[in-house]
C-alpha cells in the first residue's frame, strides 16, 4: 500500500514540473515581474544581465582588489580574484562575442602570466607583474576604440579586505 502511495505521489510531483502549455503568457519571477511572451521574458533577461560594460565594472573592482592583494602578500585573495576575473570574462564575451578577438591576448597571455606570479608568492615579481597586467587591459581598450578608459594602478582600497 505505502509503495502505492508513493507512486501516485511522484506521479504528482512528476506532472506538476511539467512546463504547462498556457506557460508562454503567463507571469514569472518574484511578484510576476516577468512577464509577456517566453521570447520577450527572455530579453528582459538578458538586458537585465547587461553588456560589457556591467562585465568591466566587476573586473575592474576584483582588478584593484587583486592590487591589495598583491601588496599585502595575501595570495589566497589573490588567486579568488584572479579566478573571478576569469570567469566575469568568460561570462563577458558569451554575452559579447564580438569583444573576443581583443581579449585574446588579455586571457590567453596576460591572465597566465599573473596566475604563475601569484603561484610563486613573489611580491616583487607581482609588482612588476602587475604593471604588465594593466597594459593588457589598456591594450584591449585600445583595440575597441576605449582608449579614454585608460587604467593605472589603484590609489586607494576599495573593500575593507586587509592581512
Ligand atoms: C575586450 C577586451 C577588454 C579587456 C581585456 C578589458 N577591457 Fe575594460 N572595457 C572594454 C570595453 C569594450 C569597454 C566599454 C564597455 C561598454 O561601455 O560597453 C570597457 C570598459 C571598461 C571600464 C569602464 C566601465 C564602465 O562602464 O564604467 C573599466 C573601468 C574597465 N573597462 C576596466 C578594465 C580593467 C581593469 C581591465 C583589465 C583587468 C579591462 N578593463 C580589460 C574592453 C576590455
Amino acid at each position: 500500500m505505502k509503495k502505492y502511495l508513493f507512486a501516485a505521489a511522484a506521479l504528482v510531483l512528476f506532472q506538476y514540473c511539467q512546463p504547462s502549455q498556457t506557460d508562454s503568457t503567463s507571469s514569472h519571477g518574484e511578484d510576476g515581474w516577468l512577464s509577456g511572451t517566453n521570447d520577450e521574458k527572455f530579453d528582459e533577461i538578458a538586458h537585465q544581465l547587461g553588456g560589457f560594460s556591467k562585465t568591466m565594472v566587476e573586473v575592474s573592482y576584483r582588478y584593484s582588489e587583486l592590487y591589495w592583494a598583491g601588496m599585502d602578500e595575501n595570495w589566497g585573495y589573490a588567486e579568488h580574484q584572479i579566478e573571478h576575473i576569469i570567469e566575469a570574462m568568460e561570462d563577458g564575451l558569451k554575452r559579447r562575442p564580438v569583444r573576443a578577438a581583443s581579449a585574446e591576448a588579455f586571457m590567453e597571455e596576460a591572465i597566465p602570466a599573473i596566475e604563475e606570479i601569484i603561484e610563486a608568492k613573489d611580491k616583487e615579481m607581482f609588482i612588476k607583474g602587475f604593471q604588465a597586467f594593466t597594459s593588457a587591459c589598456n591594450a584591449c581598450h585600445a583595440k575597441e576604440g576605449e582608449s579614454y578608459i585608460m587604467i593605472q594602478e589603484p590609489l586607494n582600497r576599495l573593500s575593507p579586505v586587509r592581512f
